[in-house]
């Protein structure tokens, strides 16, 4: 008998909402509200769908290991991550922003980031730092945080983060502006490379329903 079972990776907040549009265009929603609920095994309407909700950057981990059969990770996740074992075949257009380097209002950045230069660099994203600046030029010394990066050059932990920057209030909020741009930021599906094959054409109407529902 084939496996129709099909369980998704998602993570509350953001994701959680920008993904209920296409999961209703897949036909599929959620019986619960993983913001009210303490339950992180969510049943939907059709019985051979479940929900598991995990944090952002632990998404790719389920799916690559075939804990969840698929899910949606942000391309910041993704490039810490690496992608290994996971196929991504669609970029949803949901939770976008951006990747910046931030520095203190009045800060000299550009006589500060010279090639041959060192800076101090807190964020939550050392790969995506690391191969910004070695393509600069710049030697880095990076101070790895797990959230609240824009506190860390107010209190002198670094010179500058590199984070992800969408209406630039919270850069406003704490005296800090926006130096440079590395990369745009969406979400994509993720989806385990076995099960693409085991559950092919359950997995492939759910792509084609949130492909249709993302353009
Ligand atoms: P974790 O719980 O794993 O630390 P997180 O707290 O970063 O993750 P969210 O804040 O829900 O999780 O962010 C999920 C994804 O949404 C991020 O990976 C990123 O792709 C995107 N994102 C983050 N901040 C913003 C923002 N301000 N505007 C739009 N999208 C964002
Ligand atoms: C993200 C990011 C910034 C903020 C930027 O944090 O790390 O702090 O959003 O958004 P803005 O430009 O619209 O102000 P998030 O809200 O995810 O908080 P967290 O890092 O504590 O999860």
């Amino acid at each position: 008998m084939p496996d129709n079972s099909l369980t998704i990776a998602l993570s509350k907040g953001r994701i959680f909402e920008e993904t209920l549009p296409l999961l209703a265009a897949a036909g599929i929603s959620p019986a619960e509200d993983p913001e009210k609920s303490r339950k992180l095994v969510i049943a939907t309407n059709d019985p051979d769908i479940r929900l598991v909700i995990v944090r952002a950057s632990d998404v790719p981990t389920y799916v690559r290991y075939g804990a969840a059969d698929f899910g949606i990770a942000g391309r910041d996740v993704l490039i810490e991550h690496g992608g290994e074992g996971l196929y991504q075949p669609l970029d949803l257009q949901i939770a976008k922003c951006r990747m910046m380097v931030a520095v203190p209002q009045g800060f000299d950045y550009a006589a500060a980031s010279q090639p041959g230069s060192r800076l101090r660099i807190a964020t939550k994203y050392p790969r995506i730092a690391a191969e910004h600046f070695a393509g600069k030029g710049v030697h880095v010394d990076i101070i790895k945080l797990y959230g609240s990066m824009e506190l860390a050059p107010l209190v002198g932990l670094s010179d500058a983060i590199v984070d992800l920057v969408s209406t630039g209030n919270t850069l406003k909020a704490n005296r800090l502006e926006a130096v440079e741009h590395i990369c745009d930021i969406s979400s994509r599906l993720v989806v385990n490379k076995a099960a693409l094959k085991l559950k092919h054409r359950r997995l492939q109407a759910v792509i084609d329903a949130f492909s249709a529902a993302a353009n």
